[in-house]
């Protein structure tokens, strides 16, 4: 099968090169022509664990893996062709923009030669798949191609084990032949048993707005949980433990924190609150949601002001600036929204991330960043741990706290022994307990 991704962003990118470990012939096209050129050499545009290994190994030696600026070209040979542009939110409303998806619709249709499966991989709104339809048929006539919804679950950081080990497959199809042709490409899963959830192509694009806002109101749930245990001398992983050992709950996504961030679940959120509204559904849930996490990092950063006692001109370290663990994506990012509101509250704001500290740096001159975390929390009031990098587990917190009184830890992660650090000397400060 010969496959053409159009769009080598995160999503579009990992799919490729996990199709070519499949054993697919693939081209993946970007008009960026830095991009193109930079993949060529096997590098990657962003940090994600294991990609490079497996870009290298395809580009170079099985030779599956190929990269294009030309959708013309890249499109003519394909049997089926994925629509992965981003789809970035609106200045307005937080609708979706997804002027990139009509462009690439349209010029597939003035270049495909022969049937293909065009298939929407992209995180789109309902109707969208639809929608490239009708921009396709302007141009050739139905029996020559079909649409397809195949959203991706990949988690960045663990985007390459996402692919290969899915929970599901979704497939949104129109009729038998492209589900069949659908089902054949994710044979390779076969293995795993994976589930493939065959659905209308209204469904399977909800099904992927659903599951990441399912995900982002587990977050704020716990988050507000989290809150009201601090209040009352409770302590929040203890009662996540209680909540997720029932089954019906399950443990995963109630890690209470400083709310999500990254380049989906707000996005998403915000664009799923946007569907319901302009089908005047009430989605209120959501907006609770959302509302709550916009605002969380704000009273974060209060905490941290009046907790420590901070003043002007005093010096606060954030260890983690990436917006999760194992990847150097700062979008979004809970750690790097704290460190401008204190640094608008005039904190000199030290850190150190094992990754993300030349993408944290572009756009946040303010920073000052240093070499290793020891380095980071020199003459610091005050250590906020933003992100649970592994490297941050297991610190030598002796070698920090090094005979200073009343050091303040915020353990915004709860990675750390509240009674150890507290025996240490740390004025310790986790999250919910
Ligand atoms: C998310 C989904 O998990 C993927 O299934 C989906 O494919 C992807 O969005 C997407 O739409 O492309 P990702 O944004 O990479 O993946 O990261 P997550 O691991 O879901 O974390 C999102 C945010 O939630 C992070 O800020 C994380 O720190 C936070 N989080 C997660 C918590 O605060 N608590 C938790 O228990 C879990």
């Amino acid at each position: 099968m010969n496959l053409t991704i159009i769009g080598t962003g995160y999503v579009g990118l990992i799919s490729g090169v996990c199709f070519a470990e499949f054993g697919y012939q693939t081209v993946c096209v970007d008009k960026d022509q830095n991009r193109i050129d930079e993949l060529n050499q096997s590098k990657c545009p962003f940090y994600e664990p294991g990609i490079e290994d497996l870009l290298n190994k395809h580009l170079n030696k099985t030779k599956l893996l190929s990269f294009s600026n030309s959708v013309a070209q890249s499109v003519e040979n394909a049997d089926i062709i994925f629509i992965t542009v981003g789809t970035p939110s609106k200045r307005i409303e937080g609708e979706a923009d997804l002027s990139f998806v009509w462009d690439v619709a349209k010029e597939i249709s003035e270049n495909i030669k022969k049937y293909c499966l065009i298939v929407t991989k992209s995180t789109v709104p309902v109707g969208t798949t639809k929608q490239v339809k009708k921009i396709i048929l302007e141009n050739i006539n139905e029996n020559s191609f079909d649409v397809v919804s195949n959203p991706e679950f990949l988690r960045e950081g663990s985007a390459v084990n996402d692919f290969m080990r899915p929970d599901r497959v979704v497939i949104g199809c129109e009729n038998q032949n492209s589900e069949n042709i659908m089902r054949e490409l994710y044979r390779p899963l076969n293995l795993n048993e994976t589930p493939i959830i065959s659905t209308s192509i209204e469904s399977s694009e909800i099904i992927k707005y659903a599951s990441n806002s399912f995900l982002a109101t587990k977050i704020s749930f716990i988050n507000q949980v989290s809150d009201l245990c601090e209040k009352v001398g409770a302590n929040i992983q203890d009662v996540a433990k209680g909540m997720g050992i029932d089954k019906r709950i399950g443990s995963k996504f109630l890690h209470a924190g400083p709310g999500y961030g990254g380049s989906c679940f707000p996005k998403d959120v915000k664009a799923f609150i946007n569907t319901a509204n302009n089908h005047n559904v009430d989605l209120s849930i959501l907006s609770a949601v959302d509302k709550f996490n916009d605002g969380r990092v704000d009273k974060i950063a209060d905490k941290i002001m009046s907790k420590a006692k901070l003043r002007t001109g005093e010096t606060a370290s954030i260890l983690g600036l990436s917006f999760k663990p194992n990847t150097d994506d700062i979008r979004d990012s809970t750690s790097i929204k704290i460190a401008k509101i204190l640094n608008q509250k005039g904190i000199k704001v030290k850190s150190y991330d094992p990754e993300a500290m030349s993408n944290a740096k572009k756009e946040n001159p303010f920073l000052v960043l240093c070499d290793d975390a020891y380095i980071a929390c020199e003459e610091s009031k005050v250590i906020i741990i933003g992100t649970e990098w592994n490297e941050f587990r297991a610190l030598d917190l002796k070698k920090i706290i090094n005979n200073k009184n009343n050091l303040c830890i915020f353990d915004l992660r709860n990675i750390y022994n509240p009674k150890e650090l507290k025996q240490l000397g740390f004025d310790y400060f986790g999250t919910g307990t």
